[in-house]
């Protein structure tokens, strides 16, 4: 592994601070948060009302004093400040306790692929707030791939997929080392917003943010393949008038529209394989793809991709929690070392 699983061993704690969710193990408990990255704050006071479930209810529903933050934006932390207050309140005074206890508390979390030295530096300042007197990062691809239990450390390839809300990243991995991989801005945020669009484009509708899921679910049947009903009702809002009005809604049109972003991701798909030896690509069309994070559950989304590559795709078991189980997996030691010492002439 290029992150030293030694150093992983003696950490304390783990998060995944992403763009759409918040995640934190803690070594011998597990995964004790897992809620969405949003914060709500009173404007005259500064101080938090509200974080996580309860605060991204709150969207889209507050008084002018109230507003409501997200301190990751693109997979990277924007707002240290912010990103502690929302942790320390996630974690919960308990834990916090708990943790503050060890003599010298260490972290770990993940970055995504190609994290620039700032963004590894956001992450590292948010944690040494809370407390952590050394932090250890780990790519994101490594920590998804061993939680969803792909067998990195055998010479032979693996393809992963962490589809994220923000971005999407995929990598051929082996020897326990991510050996090409590409990071693309689109995640299940840029297909919901693409939704949204098309609805007020073709429509005339505001889609509440509500109302983006069960469309989602109307695609499928057979997802984002035709075969699925070709129309389903929608409820919004009518973009001049303000009043709710009902439309029948073409599926194959909505179809269409979330393509366009999901091109992107095909593309980078193709980039990592055409950069890639082919004795892992042959690797990779044996065994498939696999796919973790929050957006491999947008329906149909797996058969689109075994079409448009014609290799396996799977999707893990739990794939939202993938990367903070497979931090976890290497705080508590269950990830035997791979030692490639020379040989002894
Ligand atoms: N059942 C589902 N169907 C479709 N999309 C889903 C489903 N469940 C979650 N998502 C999408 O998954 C995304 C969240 O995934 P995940 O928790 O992996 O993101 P994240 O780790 O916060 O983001 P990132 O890694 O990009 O910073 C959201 O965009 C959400 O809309
Ligand atoms: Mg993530």
């Amino acid at each position: 592994m290029t992150v030293s699983l030694e150093q992983l061993r003696r950490c304390h704690f783990a998060v995944d601070v992403g763009a759409a969710r918040t995640r934190v193990y803690v070594k011998g408990a597990g995964l004790v948060v897992d809620q969405p990255s949003v914060a709500a704050v009173n404007t005259r006071t500064e101080s938090l009302i509200a974080v996580g479930e309860f605060a991204q209810k709150m969207t889209g529903r507050t008084p002018s004093y109230i507003r409501v933050v997200r301190p990751i934006s693109s997979g990277t932390i924007v707002d240290i400040e912010m990103a502690q207050r929302m942790l320390r309140h996630l974690i919960g005074d308990k834990m916090r306790r708990s943790l503050r206890r060890k003599p010298r508390l260490r972290a770990a979390a993940c970055t995504p692929h190609d994290a620039d030295p700032l963004a590894q530096r956001a992450t590292i300042e948010t944690l040494v707030g809370l407390g952590a007197r050394r932090v250890e990062l780990v790519d994101t691809l490594i920590a998804a791939a061993v939680g969803c239990g792909l067998p990195v450390e055998r010479p032979e390839g693996t393809m992963i997929m962490v589809c994220g809300a923000a971005a999407t990243q995929v990598a051929v991995l082996s020897l326990g080392s991510i050996v090409t991989a590409e990071r693309i801005p689109v995640g299940g945020e840029s297909v919901d917003h693409a939704i949204v669009q098309h609805l007020r484009h073709e429509h005339e509708l505001m889609l509440p943010s509500r109302s983006v899921r069960p469309l989602q679910l109307a695609l499928s049947g057979n997802g984002l393949t035709p075969h699925g009903p070709a129309a389903t009702e929608i409820r919004g809002l009518d973009v001049t008038t303000g009043l709710a009005r009902s439309v029948r809604v073409d599926t194959a049109a909505v179809r269409d529209a979330i393509q366009t972003p999901l091109t992107a991701v095909l593309d980078g798909i193709g980039k990592v394989l055409r950069d890639c030896p082919p004795d892992l690509v042959a690797d990779v069309a044996d065994h498939g793809i696999m796919m973790v994070g929050g957006s491999a559950l947008l329906p149909g989304l797996d058969q689109m991709l075994r079409q448009a590559t014609g290799i396996p795709v799977h999707i893990a078991e739990r794939p939202d929690v993938c990367a903070i189980q497979g931090l976890g997996a290497m705080l508590e030691g269950r990830i035997e070392p791979l030692v490639l010492n020379p040989l002894a002439a």
